[in-house]
């Protein structure tokens, strides 16, 4: 189970330095990529800036929704970097001879394993592109909503990298393994009405309804209680790795936990005992 990471939240200062917005409004948390002039391309200050949105959030947030700004969702890792040419204004990625570089990596991956906390909904809001990082950042949200342009590709492979910030176990898990293999290994494009297909959609909408669907989905996610919401997501996210006989154990577990304690009755003796 993943949990929120422990980095402090950025001043909103550097949030802006580092290419997002965050809206909070009650139980909604809306983290928008802002850098449109660059289809929001995505620096280490970027995955910071997401890894301390994610370590921040307000405890009453159960809905975060990720957006873009502009035309595209996000074009994944600033090319700058690669090319060697860099960012103004930032840091350049760590160097692979470096000791640390897996652990730079994990820093990197903490800007979205957060999105998976069972206290949330994550729903990632793609239209236009998502490529590479940004094909993954929106892996790493537990639901997806398409404009009708939106656009798909694990580009990492084609650009002699392989994907490492947590996209590939969500896209396994999701398409199954040999789909899996052929979007990775041709870097091809996705459209939102294969993505719909393949799973990797839960709506394609056409743009001009796009605002609105995520408004209704938000607005559904929040009409179930706080407390069942985040005990059924915990469940759900066991399923796949449980039997089914650990898993009805987890959901009687569960059950019990929940009744309680909106009940406040303490737990039983275990059974059993005198
Ligand atoms: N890094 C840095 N700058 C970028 C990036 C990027 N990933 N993507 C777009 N830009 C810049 C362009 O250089 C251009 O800058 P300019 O106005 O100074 O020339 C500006 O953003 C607009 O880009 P266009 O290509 O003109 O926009 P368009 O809407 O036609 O296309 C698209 C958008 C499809 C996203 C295209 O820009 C693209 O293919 N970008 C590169 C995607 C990519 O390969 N990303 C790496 C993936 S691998 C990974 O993330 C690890």
């Amino acid at each position: 189970m993943t949990s929120r990471p422990s980095a402090e939240p950025s001043p909103d200062g550097s949030l802006g330095a580092a290419g997002l917005r965050l809206a909070v409004g009650g139980e909604v948390a809306t983290v928008t990529l802002a850098r449109p002039e660059r289809r929001n391309a995505m620096t280490p200050a970027t995955w910071r800036g997401l890894a301390a949105i994610g370590a921040g959030l307000p405890p009453q947030v159960r809905v975060v929704v990720i957006r873009g700004e502009g035309p595209s969702f996000c074009a994944g890792i600033d090319l700058r970097l690669l090319s060697g040419e860099g960012a103004p204004g930032e840091e350049g990625l760590v160097n692979p001879g470096d000791p640390d570089f897996e652990q730079a990596i994990a820093r990197y991956q903490a800007g979205y394993l957060w999105l998976r906390d069972p206290s949330i909904v994550s729903i990632a809001a793609v239209q236009g592109h998502a490529i590479g990082a940004g094909f993954q950042l929106a892996l790493a949200c537990d639901l997806r909503i398409l404009a009708e342009d939106a656009k798909l590709c694990m580009k990492e492979p084609a650009l002699g990298l392989v994907p490492d910030l947590t996209g590939t176990k969500p896209l396994v898990d999701i398409v199954g393994l040999p789909r899996a293999m052929e979007l990775c290994l041709t870097a091809r494009t996705v459209t939102a009405a294969e993505a719909v297909a393949l799973r990797l959609a839960e709506l394609v909408v056409p743009a001009a309804e796009f605002d609105a669907a995520v408004s209704d989905l938000v607005a559904a996610l929040l009409a179930v209680g706080a407390a069942p919401a985040r005990a059924t997501k915990a469940l759900l996210q066991q399923a796949a790795g449980h039997t089914l006989q650990e898993q009805a154990a987890a959901e009687r577990r569960a059950q019990a936990a929940l009744l309680r304690r909106r009940a406040s009755v303490p737990a039983g003796p275990p059974p059993g005992s005198p």
